[in-house]
């Protein structure tokens, strides 16, 4: 018996969740396995009511579990990042779930925006505790120094003269920071990976180039660890040229292993070449921790209550729960139900061309898991 704990929510959240939970009964159903749930009401309107997002109670609750279902959170009646940083990067923070594993796979039947896309089938690990996410920033005190721009130079030639001093407040800054231990462990995470999925290469994607500082050495790191991996080979990308390559060669990738920021960012790009976000499921995960699974998209508030989203992101998100359990038989079973539904094509949801509703995906899918 699993003891799951289900946080549903904004938008979309609460509906896309059901449809995983009901795919996740399915499949431990057939496996004979049960799963309980344990609701929690986080999200915009608990905040509304409340004034919490998160509460220390709620942390301390959570970290008896091993895992974390999550729907979305982000609603318009709150000022953006409250939740996102609220609740969505506290649980990433607090239970240092420091990879956060992406899976990019064009699954057959899905229509890919690239014209001949060929085999993508690559993970991307994000490292999800550091670099500009650290919250390490601030605006220039109110002080003697004119000119901005004067500032902006200091800040370059002074690299940790951070007690800036302006007449005015026209100027802010942010700090990312690699750790040793930081880089090593998400390295280590992502050649083990790709030694699990018998890849033969690992791409390192940075920006070395410019801020040589932080992902020199970040590259050192990987280096370093690269070592302990003779027989996976590895290369590094300028994360620019890494989103030319997706779209150009998106077959080449295997396992790509990138700081904090880059990941959000090429993630979203990787989740439109397999087909679009609502396909795109994601782990936030620390392998001694409590880790937690979410589509990597966002609570779509437009479209909340409307049945009509997508529910596949978040069914994924759920096999790569049971995976992370142990369940890995319960896994395939969903993935292989998600393909075999998408590539026959007779259910689709708006987003991939059809009227079908979220309930009709997820009943599809939670009966295909029976049979597959
Ligand atoms: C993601 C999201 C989050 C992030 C936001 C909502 C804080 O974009 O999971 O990719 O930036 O990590
Ligand atoms: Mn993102």
């Amino acid at each position: 018996m699993y003891e799951i704990p289900v946080i549903p929510g904004d938008g979309i959240g609460p509906e896309i969740i059901n449809e995983g939970k009901k795919v996740i009964e399915s499949a431990a159903a057939t496996e004979n396995f049960n799963v309980e749930w344990k609701e929690y009401p986080y999200g915009a309107e608990h905040y509304l009511e409340t004034g919490e997002t998160l509460p220390e109670s709620a942390l301390k609750e959570l970290s008896q579990y091993d895992a974390i279902y999550m729907g979305s959170v982000g609603d318009p009646r709150v000022e953006p990042g409250v939740l996102e940083k609220g609740i969505l990067l506290k649980l990433r923070f607090y239970f240092d779930q420091y990879v956060n594993l992406r899976p990019v796979k064009l699954l057959p039947g899905v229509e890919c925006p690239l014209r001949e896309p060929g085999n993508i089938d690559f993970t991307v690990i994000r490292e999800n505790t550091e670099d500009f996410y650290v919250g390490v920033g601030g605006r220039a005190k109110k002080g003697k120094t004119k000119n901005t721009l004067e500032i902006e130079r200091k800040l370059y030639n002074l690299k940790f003269d951070l007690d800036i001093e302006s007449d005015s407040d026209e100027i802010a800054y942010q700090l990312g920071v690699i750790s040793e231990e930081g880089a090593k462990r998400v390295t280590k995470y992502a050649f083990d990976h790709a030694q699990k999925r018998k890849d033969d290469r690992v791409t390192a994607v940075d920006k070395a180039n410019v801020l040589s500082d932080i992902y020199g050495f970040w590259r050192q790191k990987i280096e370093e660890i690269s070592e302990e991996y003779p027989e996976i080979e590895h290369e590094f990308n300028y994360v620019d040229a890494a989103t030319m390559w997706f779209v150009k060669n998106p077959e080449w990738y295997q396992t790509i292993v990138t700081p904090n920021m880059f990941g959000d960012i090429i993630t979203d790009l990787g989740a439109m070449i397999q087909g679009g976000l609502g396909l795109a499921p994601g782990g936030n995960i620390n392998p001694e921790g409590t880790s937690m699974f979410e589509p990597i998209h966002g609570s779509a508030p437009k479209h909340a209550g409307e049945n009509k989203v997508n529910p596949i992101a978040t069914i994924w998100a759920g096999a790569l729960l049971l995976d992370h359990l142990g369940e890995q038989k319960a896994k395939k079973r969903i993935v292989k139900a998600i393909s075999q539904v998408l590539e026959e094509g007779k259910i689709k949801t708006y987003d991939l061309g059809g009227n079908a509703s979220t309930t009709k995906m997820g009943d599809a899918i939670a009966e295909r898991v029976k049979n597959v």
